[in-house]
């Protein structure tokens, strides 16, 4: 049995450049993740089973398709593997909310595949794999800070925010991220920055930020709050939204920000962690 974490993936900065003729955009972007979030369970069984648990499985009951059962079926495909498996998806991370929950789970569940049938990780099969089911899964494959460009898929690691204290906050609305893409203003506000990720991230954008408001306002009132927060390095929204994320001075600082905003808003979602 082999479980693998599927942490959660933030946009430190999100800049995008153009609308492409696929129907994807060419984005500039910077990849960090936390060191929480899913986690996927594999064993090898005598029939196909797949099982979701945990605070956000009822989300995603009754659903057949989802990234992780279209993962498995992409994984056997590429590599031809006949055998049967149970997989355990342990849902925390809420669904739909810029935060790479599908596509951490699909990256965790290649990860965990290529473990039991003796796959490399660091192989171009594996990563042609993870593009074609995502453009964000190839960088929950590589799983550290990154710079991302194409549609996000092309990929740059990069040191420099490890073991910084993090806050993820949700308002409880899903965003698709089809529907962002399509509401941004197709305005080009110019490159993200490279070298040192801090110092990018802080001078960058997320050029999303304002079509993600204008199909969920209520991502404001989250960014505000964040914002007015001690110790806060940068607040930002991430990927399409709906979650933002702070990153702080210090974790004694992240965890009295997430007592005070569990304090006057107990219906959003907060998950306190550390980038990897
Ligand atoms: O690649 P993925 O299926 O995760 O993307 C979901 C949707 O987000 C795409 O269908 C597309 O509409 C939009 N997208 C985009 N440009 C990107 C990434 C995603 O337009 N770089």
């Amino acid at each position: 049995m082999i479980t693998e974490l599927a942490p959660a993936k933030i946009n430190l900065a999100l800049h995008v450049r153009a609308r492409r003729p696929d129907g994807y955009h060419e984005i500039e972007t910077l990849f960090a993740f936390c060191r929480d979030g899913d986690a996927v369970t594999v064993a090898k069984a005598p029939r196909d089973r797949f099982t979701i648990v945990g605070p956000f499985a009822d989300a995603l009951a009754g659903e057949d398709d989802n990234l992780v059962t279209r993962t498995i079926a992409a994984f056997k495909a590429t590599y031809g593997i006949r055998g049967s498996q149970e997989v355990t998806l342990d849902k925390h991370l809420p669904i739909a909310s810029g935060i790479g929950g599908g596509s951490a789970d699909a990256a965790a569940t290649l990860r965990a595949f290529a473990t039991m049938y003796g796959k490399p990780l660091d192989n171009h099969v594996l990563q042609m794999c993870a593009a074609s089911i995502g453009s964000d899964v190839p960088a929950c494959l590589l799983g550290r800070t990154a710079y991302g460009t194409g549609r996000g898929d092309r990929l740059n690691p990069v040191d420099g925010v490890t073991g910084m204290p993090v806050l993820l906050v949700n308002p409880g609305v899903a965003v698709s991220t089809a529907a962002v893409f399509r509401a941004w203003d197709g305005i080009d506000r110019g490159p993200l920055g490279s070298g040192d990720p801090l110092q990018a991230a802080l001078v960058g954008r997320n050029d999303l930020q304002a079509a993600a408001l204008a199909i969920a306002p209520s991502i404001r009132d989250v960014l505000e709050l964040l914002a007015a927060q001690p110790c806060v390095t940068l607040a930002r929204m991430s990927g399409s939204g709906a979650t933002c994320f702070a990153l702080f001075e210090n974790a004694v600082a992240r965890s009295a920000a997430h007592a005070q905003i569990a304090a006057i808003r107990p219906d959003w979602w907060q998950m306190e962690s550390t980038l990897a």
